[in-house]
């Protein structure tokens, strides 16, 4: 079953791509059908904020589990249950935020423009961060099924590149969203930066409880 469904999704996804490929051909006109309004551009910027939430908890969890900062109010299990959990959701929110640009009418986002840096049609530089993000948050998210053939100091050395996967989200938010003059934003932003910025100097100013295994 499972296997069938990822054939579907696979065999959707290179028709998206053959379908981006004709029209930046000029052989079609691009068969996805695009929404008058603005309901994909507002799904997009939701599910981006979503998926920035999730990412930034999914982040202070990590530093939980290998600082053992929660270990006197939540078990270890259910911490690493949680942060395992949260990056699959910021995985999907963001797989949401992008594709939902694809059928956007007004900014005509292809396929190809979530997937190669600097091809899309607005704000290149700032999407593009966006893009090399989730390639990182797809390694650290990947990396759980490579920990016994990395060995236990390369997997946490990777696990790290989840804190690059972080800034480069809150620098893409910032610089790409349109939302982030309005003072809620602004809020969420500076919170979330804040409390990972704090987090990672006590893992760091901690380096006994750093030692500590994630199993
Ligand atoms: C393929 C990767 C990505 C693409 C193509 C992409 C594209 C975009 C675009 C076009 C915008 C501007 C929308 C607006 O005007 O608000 C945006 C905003 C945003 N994106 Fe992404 N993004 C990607 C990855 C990510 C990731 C990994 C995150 C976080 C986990 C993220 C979170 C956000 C947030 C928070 C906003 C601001 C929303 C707002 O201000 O309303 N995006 N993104």
């Amino acid at each position: 079953m499972r296997d069938a469904l990822r054939g579907v999704l696979g065999g959707v996804a290179l028709l998206v791509l053959l379908d981006a490929l004709a029209a930046r051909a000029g052989w079609t006109g691009g068969l996805l059908p695009h929404t008058a309004g603005t309901a994909a551009w507002v799904a997009s910027r939701s599910a981006g904020l979503v998926a920035y939430v999730a990412l930034t908890l999914d982040v202070v969890f990590g530093v939980f589990l290998s600082t053992g900062a929660a270990d006197r109010f939540l078990p270890r299990a259910r911490s690493l249950e949680l942060h395992r959990w949260l990056s699959g959701v910021a995985l999907g929110m963001v797989a949401v935020h992008a594709l939902a640009l694809v059928f956007d009418g007004k900014v005509r986002f292809d396929v190809l423009d979530l997937l190669v840096p600097l091809l899309a049609p607005y704000r290149p530089l700032a999407v593009a961060l966006g893009i090399v993000a989730v390639a990182a948050l797809y390694v650290v998210r990947e990396s759980f099924a490579w920990r016994a053939r990395l060995g236990a100091a390369l997997w946490k050395k990777l696990h790290m590149v989840g804190f690059a996967a972080f800034v480069l989200a809150t620098a893409h938010g910032i610089f790409a969203g349109s939302d982030t003059g309005r003072p809620w934003t602004r809020l969420l932003y500076i919170g979330a930066v804040a409390v990972v910025a704090g987090l990672v100097g006590y893992r760091f100013a901690a380096p006994r409880r750093a030692s500590r295994t994630v199993s």
